[in-house]
């Protein structure tokens, strides 16, 4: 028997995370023999670093399969905050270092600590869409700004000052973000600290796409203009650990133990074989590898900033982060929902509206990754331009 009883309405009001809506679709048709490109999912194509995996392995082959204490194992928070001070030149210490499940759930876990009922959140308009999501779960409400090209996707002070309600309590950024892959300078986050400082706010900064950079602005964290930020990080993009779910919370001092206690109640620990496997990777020579990578990465930017044009698409920010492009539609390529939808049904190209991130503009754009080989972006962009015609 089917249960009767509806599910709670918080939960019938979560719509579908469209990017993966798209992916289990794009993945049924390559089952049924289509030749599928995957631009649509937020996943680096390479593979995890063989000394990682070779440890997790290890780790599960020595038994180190019980539970951890809640913020995660004392020498992965150790690498992690020798990771601050050697890449950044910043003191974090291990103590206020909280290891979670991927940035997912750290920030479950930083809306849980910061939200009371009615409490505003500013968010961009686009954004990553899960922030509303968790912010929603703990009875917040997302308080959505419109950021545009002239601001390069991102906060600025004014923005940030006006939208201020006064119900407001925090501000979540995001850079690189996604799904614009634009960062914030340093000049900019010293401004929006400031003005959250004199709001008697809280800075949240979602760095999870540090260390996948290609412009002048590198490895700027919230931390370098104040001690007093919320900082989420994650193995996922960097490391290209996404399924492993391992991730982290810098948190600011006197916010560790209250994050602690929701940790142990929430989750526990975070995955301890995937603990295991991340103490290698901050070995040189991995890291040596990640950073052949992101200029891989940058190489595959520039291939599809030089063709993108011949789509009939216009990306107005060049991004300098991430591995997307926020691309814009000409107006006669009608809604990105329906675009998305007839690229992928008549040419195997699975691409993510910009509805999947926002409202504002949302069916003029869509957002395209290119974590795939050269070869299969190549492949793309020529699906893509016979398309257009
Ligand atoms: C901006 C941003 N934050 C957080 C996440 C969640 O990442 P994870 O939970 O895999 O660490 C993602 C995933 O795509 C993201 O793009």
């Amino acid at each position: 028997m089917m249960i009767q009883r509806p599910f709670s309405k918080r939960s019938q009001a979560i719509p579908a995370f469209k990017a993966m809506a798209i992916l289990a679709k794009a993945s049924q048709m390559a089952l049924n023999g289509r030749d599928i490109i995957h631009l649509e999912v937020g996943q680096p194509d390479f593979p995890v670093a063989q000394a990682i995996r070779m440890a997790g392995i290890e780790a599960i082959r020595a038994g180190q399969t019980g539970y951890s204490d809640a913020n995660g194992l004392p020498a992965l928070r150790a690498q992690i905050s020798e990771h601050y001070r050697r890449v950044y030149g910043l003191e974090i210490e291990e103590r206020r270092i909280i290891l979670t499940a991927g940035a997912s759930g750290a920030l479950a876990l930083v809306v849980a600590l910061l939200t009371d009922p009615g409490d505003g959140w500013l968010l961009t308009d686009p954004g990553y869409p899960s922030n509303r999501r968790f912010i929603e779960a703990f009875s917040g409400i997302a308080q959505s700004c419109v950021v545009g090209p002239e601001d390069r996707f991102q906060f600025s002070a004014s923005t940030v000052s006006e939208a201020w309600q006064p119900n407001t309590v925090s501000l979540l950024l995001a850079s690189p973000g996604n799904p614009t892959g634009t960062s914030l300078s340093r000049s900019v986050l010293k401004d929006l600290a400031k003005v959250v400082e004199e709001k008697n706010g809280f800075l949240v900064s979602d760095e999870i796409y540090q260390g996948l950079e290609y412009g002048p602005t590198k490895r700027v964290s919230a931390l370098s203009v104040t001690n007093d930020a919320f900082v989420v990080n994650s193995f996922s993009k960097y490391f290209g650990m996404t399924g492993w779910r391992l991730g982290w919370v810098v948190a600011p001092d006197g916010a560790e133990a209250p994050l602690i206690r929701l940790a142990q109640n929430l989750t526990i620990c975070p995955s301890v074989p995937a603990q295991y496997a991340a103490l290698s990777a901050f070995e040189p020579s991995v890291l040596a590898q990640l950073d052949t990578q992101c200029d891989i990465l940058a190489e595959r930017r520039d291939l599809m900033l030089s063709n993108i044009t011949e789509t009939g698409l216009q990306v107005p920010v060049v991004p300098d982060g991430a591995f997307y492009l926020y691309a814009k539609l000409p107006e006669h390529f009608g809604s990105a929902d329906d675009y998305c939808t007839r690229l992928l049904d008549q040419e195997g190209v699975a691409i993510t509206p910009g509805t999947d991130f926002g409202d504002h503009d949302a069916q003029r754009y869509v957002r395209i990754s290119y974590a795939q080989p050269r070869a299969v972006l190549e492949q793309a962009l020529e699906r893509m331009e016979r398309f257009k015609s």
